[in-house]
């Protein structure tokens, strides 16, 4: 939320570092005295618990890739040598290999809240859109991470998915062959494959925090969303960022924590496949080739649809369509909570979700087939039907009159003044009598 400056520098050298590179200034309007609304809920927390993911990813890549060797004949080695002889390389090695699946957690919790709370709808679409791009981003992030260790299913990973590039021969004879020649640097996937997904893999992370601090920046022009969804209309609907949700999101980092760890020390091949233990053998194709558990939903949609240039069609399409989910969106109110129709439609879609994830991971035939249609067509339905149709004929339940209100109840707004103004910009308004009374107790 754009509001005036309040930094006062306190020292001689704070004052001239303000009128040459004002950092410190950034930092206490944005993320010390930045209002906030006062009801955001745990789901809140999830943006900062992945601001700390993509920096121990960065991290903990960085001094991986001082010891890894991305050539066909050693990568694999490389990795074994960093889990046996590397110094803390095992915890290196599963802290980055477990972090991206807890990245993709944390994400897909982030972009259900956005989606559950209406956070993509207007002012907040560029906010929404530079998000489907990290995803994006991630996505490929993780592909070429996931091909570096140069086992079995990440070669054949590597090796299903490139191909699929191949399908445009269908539109223009030759240029599909000639797209995946050209990304393999080669007739295969091999050696110049492995070293251009090593070094993208070592670029993109930093594009992504380029493009997280882009997403910030259209986060603070509106400010955040709430559970409500209604705007904030006095400044006794935000609390300051610091104290109050700095040790929220704290919280939540050291409990998201907890699970980190407990799957890195506990189970940290749980999330993995087996074949990957297996050096890659291009003479060898696997018995199911499956991706990692936060590619299944989007594989089962690409196997869903018979034709292989109409899959991947569909399956970039999946994420392509989320770009454009705020001019899908018809309803005049962003909350899920108070839409009683919509509401069905959206878990039904997050059954869809966790259905097709399932559906990726089994073999593509029979009834596994036809339910991978079937999600796969509700999918879309969602997006392209249920968004505008629903939000046009819905009936949205009342809305509460302010955000202070959903906290303290429809008496807030009608409590008496406890005490007089000190800040007459806060305590004027309505709501700062409710926050008066209420630090009364009487509200
Ligand atoms: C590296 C990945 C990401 C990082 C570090 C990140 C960071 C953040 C942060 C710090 C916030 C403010 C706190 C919060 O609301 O949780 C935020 C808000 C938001 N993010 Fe992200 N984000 C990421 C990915 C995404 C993705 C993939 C999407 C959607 C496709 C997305 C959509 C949003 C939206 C809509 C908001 C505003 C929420 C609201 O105010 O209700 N973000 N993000």
């Amino acid at each position: 939320m754009a509001h005036e400056s309040t930094y006062q520098p306190t020292s001689g050298f704070a004052r001239w570092l303000d009128s040459r590179l004002p950092i410190p200034r950034l930092v206490h309007d944005q993320f010390v005295v930045f209002p906030a609304p006062r009801n955001l809920n745990y789901l809140w927390t999830f943006g900062a618990i992945l601001s700390f993911l993509l920096v121990a990813q960065i991290a903990t890549g960085i001094v991986l890739a001082m010891h890894y060797q991305p050539t066909t004949a050693d990568a694999f080695n490389s990795i074994e040598k960093i889990m046996r002889d590397v110094n803390w390389g095992w915890l290196l090695r599963y802290a980055h290999a477990v972090g991206a699946s807890m990245f993709f957690l944390a994400a897909y919790i982030h972009m259900f809240r956005g989606l559950y709370y209406g956070s993509y709808k207007a002012p907040r679409e560029i906010l929404w859109i530079l998000g489907c791009l990290i995803f994006l981003l991630m996505i490929a992030t993780a592909f070429m991470g996931y091909s570096l260790v140069w086992g079995q299913m990440s070669f054949w990973a590597v090796t299903v998915i490139t191909n699929l590039f191949s399908s445009l021969d269908s539109v223009i004879p030759g240029f599909g062959t000639m797209l995946v020649q050209w990304i393999w640097g080669g007739f295969s996937v091999g050696e110049p494959t492995l070293n251009r997904l090593f070094s993208l893999h070592y670029l993109f992370p930093f594009i992504i925090a380029g493009v997280v601090v882009l997403h910030v920046w259209a986060l603070h022009i509106p400010g955040s969303n709430n559970p409500t969804g209604v705007d904030v209309k006095t400044s006794s609907d935000t609390l300051s960022f610091h104290p109050y949700f700095t040790i929220k999101d704290g919280f939540a980092a050291v409990m998201f924590f907890i699970l980190f760890a407990g799957l890195v020390f506990y189970a940290p091949n749980y999330l993995g496949h087996s074949d990957n233990y297996i050096p890659a053998d291009p003479l060898v194709t696997p018995a199911h080739i499956v991706p990692e558990w936060y590619f299944l939903p989007f594989y089962a949609i690409l196997r869903a649809i018979p034709d292989k240039l109409m899959g991947v069609i569909a399956m970039f399409a999946s994420i392509a369509v989320l770009f454009v989910i705020p001019w899908l969106d018809t309803s005049r109110i962003r909350s899920v909570s108070y839409r009683p129709i919509f509401k069905w439609f959206f878990w039904l879609f997050i059954i869809s979700c966790i259905a097709l994830g399932y559906l990726g991971a089994q073999v593509a035939e029979g009834w596994y087939v036809f339910f991978s249609r079937v999600f796969t067509a509700y999918y879309f339905a969602f997006f392209l039907l249920v968004m505008p149709i629903v939000g046009l004929i819905e009936k949205p339940k009342r809305l509460p009159g302010s955000i202070t209100e959903s906290v303290l109840g429809p008496q807030a707004s009608s409590a008496p003044v406890a005490k007089p103004p000190k800040d007459s910009s806060v305590d004027a308004m309505p709501g700062g009598a409710v926050a008066a009374a209420a630090a009364e107790g009487r509200a």
